[in-house]
């Protein structure tokens, strides 16, 4: 049978260490209540001596969190009184709660940061799990350090403060200094000892991804007897971070096999809880990040392309559906095949083209994809609608005429009246319009919207950067809702203004795609 993994997620603790990544209250309550509906064992919510605010947030979250018995919460403290009380009454309010605190092993932190003797040092965290034991029964005690420390050292403080009464041992990987093999060794031993000396303490791991090896070390640990693996969400943490939950958990499923464990995470809330995150900590996702990365599930090449539709397992070892995302992207660029643009134009509704009509449209694809980054759906339309009018076949619905082109703008940007003018074409005609904001973006939205008449809310609008230097290109992501769907666009420039006027276009168009696709399911467009 296999073994179960505790999973405790340190997000809001060591994830929250990331500067500028600071939560307030109801973030953090938001966010501990996606990590109980993503199913991790415990919540690390805080360290909160460090402030009163975080106190408060701890204990909010304990109340309106931890009010089950299916979570444990606990936070961090310094092997001190002071830490430990405080802890103690923020999580109290828990059905569940644990304290947790953390004391150096290592030469470097007994001698350098404590500058103390081992003995000493063995003593203070002794009586540290004594005093949080009078306060509450479940105590975690981590050894700092643990993976530079002298081996007999460790042991000896880990079989200390086990017979003091700590119920979980956490083994830290403080600064990523670790290598999966020697770290797994160190696991398989100080697991054998620890089951011996009492079986019902759990042995845990703590992993920094400084040499980018957080991820492996873990699961070396897994595999050498670990029984609860410390993560984040995104692997956001401390300096490079933590070992990412999403990794961890989507390795130990998808090579099960070789692990033989099981956690209890509901992986369909994967892409939920890492959007949520991302959104509040102000911190973006690597895009090529494993599992929670905007291109994790977004093929490109055409080879690829091409195995995928003819079989997903071709080049898919995690199924997009699995952590909570719709399907695979296939995106159409200057590298996509013919499988993937006749897959494409097939869900337009381009059923019934002749291999030579086929073969044309491809070649203006391939000379628009060379312009472009990305080529979108609206793209495909006024291809066909261009190729059809070359060969003066006027079977064929006047695409350009439904989609909005970016012509030009101007934008001020003042504290009183930031305002924005626009010209956008349709077709023959173009538009212009002027309209003024809350700021800058706006009075350019504003001013869009006033053309393209399409209720449409903007719930999520991302700018960064896709290079370096005064020529950057300002890439810029938006979300908008209408009725009811979600559309996600991007476009990128230079000029980021301009750049947020293009990915606001390709939202808008997104929504007339839609509109189109939903009218033709039952006609194909084009039946020659
Ligand atoms: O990295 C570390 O050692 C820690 C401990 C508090 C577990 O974050
Ligand atoms: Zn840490």
């Amino acid at each position: 049978m296999s073994r179960k993994i505790w999973v405790f997620d340190t997000t809001l603790r060591d994830g929250e260490q990331v500067p500028g990544a600071k939560l307030n209250l109801y973030e953090k309550v938001e966010i501990a209540q996606q990590l109980k509906k993503l199913g991790v064992d415990i919540i690390e919510a805080g360290f909160p001596a460090s402030s009163q605010g975080d106190f408060d947030a701890v204990k909010a979250v304990a109340e309106r969190v931890g009010n089950t018995n299916d979570i444990m919460i606990t936070a961090l403290a310094r092997a001190v009184q002071a830490d430990i009380d405080s802890v103690y009454n923020a999580v109290k309010y828990a059905e569940n709660p644990m304290i947790h605190m953390v004391l150096g092993t290592s030469d470097i932190h007994v001698e350098k940061k404590f500058n103390k003797s081992k003995d000493q040092i063995l003593q203070i965290g002794v009586d540290a799990v004594k005093y949080a034991k009078t306060l509450m029964p479940q105590v975690q005690y981590s050894t700092e350090d643990a993976s530079r420390s002298e081996f007999e050292y460790l042991w000896h403080t880990i079989e200390s403060v086990m017979k003091a009464g700590a119920t979980m041992i956490n083994v830290p990987d403080t600064v990523g200094f670790a290598e999966p093999e020697e770290f797994g060794a160190l696991i398989y031993k100080l697991n054998d000892r620890m089951k011996n000396l009492n079986p019902d303490v759990l042995l845990s791991v703590h992993c920094h991804n400084d040499l980018g090896m957080a991820t492996a070390n873990t699961l070396a640990a897994v595999k050498n007897g670990a029984d609860k693996v410390e993560c984040t969400i995104n692997g956001i943490g401390e300096r490079a971070g933590n070992a990412a939950l999403e990794e961890v958990v989507m390795a130990l499923k998808t090579r099960s096999s070789v692990y033989n464990v099981n956690t209890q995470i509901n992986t369909k809330e994967i892409m939920n809880t890492s959007r949520l995150v991302s959104s509040f900590m102000g911190l973006d996702v690597q895009v090529n990040k494993a599992i929670t990365g905007d291109n994790a599930f977004a093929h490109s090449s055409g080879i690829h392309q091409d195995g995928l539709l003819k079989s997903r397992d071709a080049y898919e070892i995690v199924h997009p559906e699995d952590v909570g995302l719709d399907d695979m992207e296939l995106i159409l660029t200057a590298r996509s095949g013919r499988h993937a643009v006749k897959n494409a134009l097939e869900k337009l509704g381009f059923t019934h083209m002749k291999p030579e009509e086929f073969e044309g449209i491809f070649e203006g694809f391939l000379l628009l994809a060379d312009m472009k980054k990305e080529v979108y759906d609206h793209d495909l339309y006024i291809i066909v609608e261009n190729y059809y009018e070359k060969h003066d076949q006027h079977n064929v619905t006047n695409y350009s005429d439904h989609f909005f082109e970016f012509e030009d703008l101007q934008v001020v940007s003042n504290s009183s009246f930031p305002s924005a003018s626009v010209k956008i074409r349709k077709g023959e005609e173009v538009f212009k319009s002027s309209a003024v904001g809350t700021g800058p973006i706006d009075a350019l939205y504003s001013a869009i919207a006033e053309i393209t008449n399409i209720q449409v809310k903007l719930i999520g609008y991302d700018i960064s950067s896709v290079s370096r230097g005064k020529d950057a290109l300002g890439k810029v992501k938006i979300t908008i809702s209408h009725e009811g769907e979600n559309y996600v666009a991007k476009a990128a420039d230079t000029d980021i203004l301009k750049a947020s006027a293009l990915a606001y276009i390709n939202a808008i168009n997104s929504v007339i795609v839609a509109g189109i696709k939903e009218t033709t399911v039952k006609t194909p467009i084009v039946s020659i």
